[in-house]
């Protein structure tokens, strides 16, 4: 009885794998390029089928989400990585020993939305044919060894929503191009900690972006085109640069705006009474700049018990008022 129950189910398991065999010979070849690959990954077998350890399409029974995070694999990203053509999310995050370039065969990617390689020591340039997954959404390249420019392509992705390129040793300029974004907002743009510099363009002012951080680099000159009464910002972070403007006559997005750090530049004028207005600010500091003039008050925060406390507006040149002192 036994017996007969296995000769029945046999053909019916061997039936009922779904990997499609282009993505299980990708899978393998990946497991296989990494010198300590077939250890690490020993569960990745010729028998074992993909859509139990990776998401795959209902239907046509693709790989859809191929993620790799926290392990030890060393060695490159492997070309194979191009073989899975119908990937929608791509992780490998937390991967020390993965080196190398980022290679020219995920631009096979065509359905790819969420691109992720972060926490890894992949190097070299980010290379301009990023732009050519033109299904991506989100960008995360952070906390790699990533050196260059930021490549101009970059801003004529239609869906870019959130490009993350922080923690890496890029230098250069923002290009001139992101201020006319084909994509019609980004939730979120952070090139913090690295070694850009210059002038940041004007026309990246007329981007609604909501979260801003351009902290940690050296970049010069205005930044004024951030603020603005009518601009979508939340988050705004310029701290520890080298910008210089007058703050005076900035304005705040007042319905938004939840987080503002100007610490640590060369920015002069005053504090405008208009950021009074911002009644969802919950984080502040204007420490270490130039600025002059009375700290305007009362704040009307409606996530604060308290209104910030002196390490938000220390080491300026001659801020006055609570929580400083008096103005004479
Ligand atoms: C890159 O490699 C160095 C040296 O092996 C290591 O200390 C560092 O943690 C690695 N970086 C990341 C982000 O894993
Ligand atoms: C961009 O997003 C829109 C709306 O989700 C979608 O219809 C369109 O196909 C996407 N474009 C690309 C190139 O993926
Ligand atoms: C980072 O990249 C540089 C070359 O750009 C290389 O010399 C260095 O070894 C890389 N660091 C790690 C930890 O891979
Ligand atoms: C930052 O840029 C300024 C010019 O704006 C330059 O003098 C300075 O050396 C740069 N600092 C670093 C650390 O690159
Ligand atoms: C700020 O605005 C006031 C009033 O519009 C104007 O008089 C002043 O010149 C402006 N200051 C700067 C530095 O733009
Ligand atoms: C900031 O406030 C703390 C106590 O709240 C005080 O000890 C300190 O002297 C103040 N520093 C300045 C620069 O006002
Ligand atoms: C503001 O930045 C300065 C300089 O980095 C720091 O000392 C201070 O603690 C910060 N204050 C707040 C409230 O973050």
């Amino acid at each position: 009885m036994l017996l007969l129950l296995l000769l029945l189910l046999s053909p019916l398991v061997i039936f009922t794998e779904r990997c499609h065999p282009d993505d299980k010979a990708a899978i393998l070849k990946f497991k296989n390029s990494f010198s300590n690959g077939p250890q690490l990954l020993s569960g990745w077998t010729p028998d074992s089928d993909c859509c139990n350890r990776f998401e795959c399409d209902e239907t046509t029974n693709r790989v859809t989400d191929f993620s790799i995070t926290n392990s030890d694999l060393a060695g490159t990203i492997p070309d194979a990585i191009g073989d899975l053509k119908y990937l929608k999310t791509l992780r490998l995050h937390k991967m020390p020993f993965l080196i190398g370039e980022i290679p020219k065969s995920i631009t096979r990617l065509k359905y790819v939305t969420f691109f992720d390689i972060s926490w890894t020591n992949v190097s070299g340039h980010i290379p301009s044919f990023l732009s050519e997954l033109q299904s991506v959404m989100f960008i995360y390249l952070s906390f790699n060894n990533l050196t260059g420019p930021i490549p101009s392509s970059l801003s004529t992705l239609p869906n870019l929503s959130g490009l993350d390129l922080s923690r890496n040793r890029l230098t250069g300029s923002i290009p001139e191009s992101f201020g006319q974004l084909v994509s019609p907002s980004l939730q979120g743009l952070s090139l913090s900690h690295n070694m850009l510099s210059g002038d940041i363009p004007k026309s990246i002012g007329d981007m609604i972006i909501y979260q801003i951080d351009l902290s940690r680099n050296n970049f010069s000159g205005d930044a004024s085109m951030l603020f603005g009464a009518s601009k979508s910002k939340s988050a705004i972070d310029i701290s520890r640069n080298n910008f210089e403007f007058d703050f005076t006559n900035v304005s705040f997005m007042a319905e938004t705006l939840n987080q503002l750090d100007i610490s640590h530049n060369k920015i002069y004028g005053k504090i405008p009474s208009q950021i009074l207005e911002a009644s969802f600010l919950q984080f502040l500091n204007v420490s270490y700049n130039r600025l002059c003039g009375e700290i305007p008050s009362p704040w009307k925060l409606k996530y604060r018990s308290e209104s910030f406390d002196n390490s938000s507006f220390i080491h300026n040149r001659c801020l006055c008022g609570s929580p400083l002192v008096q103005c004479k």
